[in-house]
């Protein structure tokens, strides 16, 4: 099953989203295959749940090996360096416009199993790193945008 993609202005988008006491519990084990699923029908390189209406501190990637789930991330260290890159986001549809975001930064997570884990990222894991966790923070990608890039594309 895939799940339908909450957009902006919808008031979720703005919530802090919950920390998640029991990554195993059910529903949280539920939701993780359909938030990937949800990201790869709309060819997404991130999501986060509050896209798809769930407040709650969950968010997918999909790199170059799979895909990598993350719960309660947070960046516990970042370069000072940052670069400019463009960016859109399924729940901003046709909107793209280059953002500014750290070149490197370091996040604590679980993973689906529960366990701590350390991803470092750079470049545009980086970048889809910050993004998500954004997301679950209530922020959005246009609240940080430099300029205007191509509409009614994605990329
Ligand atoms: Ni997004």
């Amino acid at each position: 099953m895939t799940l339908n993609i909450v957009t902006d202005p919808n008031p979720i988008l703005r919530k802090k989203a919950a920390l998640i006491k029991d990554p195993l519990a059910i529903d949280v084990q539920a939701l993780i295959p359909e938030l990937i699923k949800t990201m790869y029908r709309d060819k997404g390189i991130g999501i986060a749940a509050p896209q798809v209406g769930k407040s709650i501190r969950l968010i997918a990637l999909n790199i170059k090996d799979g895909h990598l789930v993350l719960i309660n991330p947070r960046i516990v260290s970042k370069s000072i360096r940052k670069e400019l890159g463009e960016e859109g986001c399924l729940s901003v549809p046709g909107v793209f416009g280059m953002v500014k975001r750290h070149r490197k930064v370091k996040v604590e997570a679980l993973d689906k199993e529960g366990k701590k884990t350390t991803i470092i990222g750079e470049g545009l894991l980086a970048r889809v790193l910050q993004h998500e966790i954004d997301h679950i923070n209530g922020i959005l990608f246009t609240d940080k945008l430099v300029s205007k890039t191509r509409e009614n594309k994605r990329y």
